[in-house]
């Protein structure tokens, strides 16, 4: 067999197995890994600095290929940045990233977010599908620390007012809303 051929093979084969992976998560998380754009990154790193958390660590919750979390990794260098992404090939090729490029004061973890302890969370960032944060976000509230910003892009948090909104300059105009959870709130 000629190299091209067995190059060929090769190519399909992790294309097929990197579709089928991320197939699988996609069905069972209900979010599919869609990476967020420019314009919505600027407005979410932009809320971050508007919520001014005093220290604490700051979480993508599914953080996919995580572009989002790099960016606000870079954006705030002093603090400690946490991507938590189920899918394994988004995961693998991020963590591999960082490992190589950083920047240092980020970190990825391959786990189901609602199975973590958020409790060092200052800002925990969702940028998931509607069903999965209608399923999800009662479980999430009650894991997040009492005066923690949870900033939810695209979809409001299912029965909260947002304490501020912002807006992508992007094609949807997609929405960034920041919320708190109150002091009063049990863990
Ligand atoms: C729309 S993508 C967001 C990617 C990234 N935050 C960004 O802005 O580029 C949503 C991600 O959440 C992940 N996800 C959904 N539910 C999850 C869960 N329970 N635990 C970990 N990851 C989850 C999905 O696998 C998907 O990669």
């Amino acid at each position: 067999m000629s190299t091209e051929v067995v190059f060929f093979i090769l190519s399909v084969a992790i294309l097929f197995v990197t579709s089928i992976s991320i197939l699988v998560t996609t069905l069972a998380t209900g979010s599919p890994p869609t990476p967020s754009g420019p314009s919505l990154r600027r407005e979410i790193v932009a809320m971050i600095a508007f919520a001014d958390p005093s220290e604490g660590v700051i979480y993508d919750l599914g953080s996919g290929w995580g572009g989002l979390a790099k960016a606000v990794a870079r954006a705030n260098p002093e603090r400690s940045v946490i991507g938590i992404e189920r899918s394994f090939i988004p995961w693998a090729l991020a963590a591999v990233s960082n490992r190589l490029f950083g920047p240092g004061n980020l970190l990825f973890r391959r786990a189901d977010f609602s199975q973590q302890d958020l409790t060092d969370a200052a800002v925990a960032i969702c940028y998931l599908s509607g069903d999965t944060l209608r399923d999800l976000a009662p479980g999430l509230e009650q894991r997040l620390p009492p005066g923690c910003a949870l900033i939810s892009a695209t979809f409001a948090w299912p029965g909260r007012k947002p304490v501020a909104k912002a807006t992508a300059k992007d094609l949807f105009n997609s929405p960034v809303y920041l919320y708190r959870i109150a002091l009063d709130e049990s863990q």
